[in-house]
């Protein structure tokens, strides 16, 4: 039995978004670290015209809308949308451009019917609940011959940054996320991916795999970098749980292949989706 409950959950996202967003944006955003090289795969894969209206969906701290403002001419449009605040303001001035147009607001619920000729989605589609109403409302919304780029993180296998903790941390403490709760590796499966963008009503869908790697230095370094980011809303049920030491000896043992001469590579599978 699902104990899941899809507002709770948008609710602490969102609280927990505007706490870590600007270590998110300094450390894999803003730079593209890792799996962030994808930034520059996904614009490609948009083919964006000068005049094109593009709607960067869940846009972060704007790492997305960065590369694509310059390659938008004066008739050209940029729609930014998150519900973190903190994220936007950071995604306002990173991207610097009186182009750009800012939105505070749920994806599950966008409050307005432009036309839009590029959608692009980059790490996001994972966390919304209702991903197929997402996607069904950005196929509304997009123009005749309008193109999404949806990116997603792989498997847990093919993204041991995240499973290596997490695989411990739900071992020892099965109850952390509520049942029913999305995971980050929700559509780590192409035919996953492929399914719900058909679902959605898409066409022409094409899933392309890569794999980027990702340096977390050592294992201390690692470790406490994931529980103050991206383990940060769950960071003191670990930490105070009483098999602490023992998800933290597991997590050392699960990296220990991926050490080259004493720090941690990772390699990071990633999925981009595009459809017309
Ligand atoms: C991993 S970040 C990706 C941000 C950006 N696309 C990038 O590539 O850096 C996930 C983003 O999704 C946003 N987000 C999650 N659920 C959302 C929702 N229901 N509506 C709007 N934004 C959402 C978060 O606030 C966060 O900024």
């Amino acid at each position: 039995m699902s104990n899941f409950n899809p507002t709770n959950y948008k609710q602490n996202s969102k609280a927990n978004w505007n706490i870590i967003a600007p270590q998110y944006h300094n450390n894999w955003a803003s730079d593209h670290i890792g799996p962030f090289r994808s930034t520059f795969e996904v614009v490609r894969q948009a083919r964006i015209e000068p005049s094109d209206r593009v709607l960067d969906l869940a846009c972060g701290t704007g790492a997305l809308s960065k590369q694509v403002r310059p390659k938008l001419g004066e008739e050209g449009t940029l729609v930014c949308v998150d519900f973190s605040r903190t994220a936007l303001n950071i995604a306002r001035h990173s991207v610097n451009s009186p182009m750009a147009n800012f939105f505070e607001m749920d994806a599950e619920n966008i409050g307005f019917r432009l036309s839009f000729d590029k959608i692009l989605c980059q790490y996001a589609l994972m966390f919304f609940p209702d991903a197929g109403r997402v996607l069904k409302s950005a196929k509304s919304m997009l123009g005749r011959c309008g193109r999404i780029v949806v990116a997603v993180h792989g498997k847990a296998e093919e993204v041991p940054y995240f499973s290596a903790i997490m695989e411990p941390v739900l071992r020892y403490i099965p109850d952390i996320r509520p049942q029913g709760a999305p995971n980050v590796h929700r559509f780590g499966n192409p035919e996953d991916l492929q399914n719900e963008l058909c679902k959605a009503g898409f066409s022409d869908i094409k899933i392309h795999g890569h794999v980027f790697e990702y340096d977390a230095g050592s294992f201390e370094d690692y470790w406490t970098d994931y529980l103050k980011s991206t383990a940060y809303s769950i960071s003191s049920k670990i930490t105070g749980s009483e098999h602490a030491s023992e998800i933290k000896k597991k997590s050392e043992e699960n990296v220990s292949a991926y050490v080259k001469r004493g720090r941690i590579v990772f390699p990071w599978k990633v999925l981009i989706g595009t459809a017309s």
